[in-house]
């Protein structure tokens, strides 16, 4: 496996004395789908939020692509091709739908990263991806509603094109027939070639669609493996790797 993402012995945490997240490791392989699961509170989105450069890790070193990127502020993570749609929304509420979309692509256009023409190509290409938003282009983010406000998370990530996507708990809050086709955009990303590290508490879902999974507990990886390792009678075995007896 050829890891684009890896993380070695990475301890963070929001204060000074209390680590959320305790000597990680754990790689993300270039163009596949690597899952993160663990119960409420484990530390998934602390995670996140290190590699994103939210939160300089205490300790351990994050490389991604054989480069060292440890502490580096969040633009120059984005910069470098790594992208997070968070768990709770990154709209600006006052800001139309299209003007939310185009932001972080109009940055990468004037920095000269992408032409002008790709600029245009891509939206194009967006619209035809989430047909949805073109009528709504004008709106205000805000006013659409929470479905409709994942789905420019996503489209937003999609202009991006980055590297690697981190996305967590993309269903969350979501009517179940909405959180359903948030798997397709993923399935979308997983087609363009980007690298993926998803977590959702849709375990069995997880284990599907990943090419490898980490189990967290409490800040360690306590389990991890393909996907074949964890079929079988599947809740049993999540009882067990998250360390519950009930
Ligand atoms: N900004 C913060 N300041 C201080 N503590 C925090 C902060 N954010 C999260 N925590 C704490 O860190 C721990 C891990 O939280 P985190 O959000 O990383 O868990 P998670 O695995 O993503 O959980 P969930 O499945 O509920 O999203 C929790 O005890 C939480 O209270
Ligand atoms: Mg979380």
């Amino acid at each position: 496996m050829t890891a684009l993402l890896r993380l070695k012995d990475v301890s963070a945490g929001y204060v000074a004395d209390i680590d959320i997240v305790r000597g990680v490791n754990v790689s993300v392989a270039a163009a596949a789908i690597t899952g993160l699961v663990g119960l409420n509170g484990a530390g998934k989105s602390t995670l996140m939020k290190a590699i994103c450069g939210f939160l300089r890790p205490k300790a351990g070193a994050i490389e991604f692509d054989g480069v060292d990127i440890t502490g580096i502020a969040p633009h120059h993570v984005i910069d470098r091709g790594i992208w997070y749609i968070p768990q709770e929304s990154s709209l600006f509420n006052y800001m139309s739908v299209e003007d939310n979309l185009s932001l972080p692509l109009e940055h990468l256009t004037r920095r000269g990263d992408v032409s002008r023409a790709e600029f245009y190509r891509r939206i194009a290409d967006m619209f035809e991806k989430f047909p949805l938003l073109k009528p709504r282009r004008q709106a205000k983010a805000g006013d659409l509603s929470g479905g409709q406000q994942k789905m420019v998370e996503f489209a937003k990530a999609y202009l991006v094109r980055p590297r690697l996507c981190l996305i967590d708990e993309p269903g969350i809050g979501l009517a179940p027939k909405v959180a359903e086709e948030v798997y397709q955009w993923i399935d979308l990303f997983a087609a363009e070639r980007m690298a993926i590290l998803l977590v959702d508490h849709n375990v069995r879902r997880v284990v599907k669609m990943s090419a490898y999974i980490y189990v967290l507990s409490l800040g360690q990886i306590t389990a991890e493996g393909r996907p074949q390792a964890f079929e079988g009678d599947l809740h049993e075995q999540v009882k067990a790797w998250l360390g519950i007896n009930f």
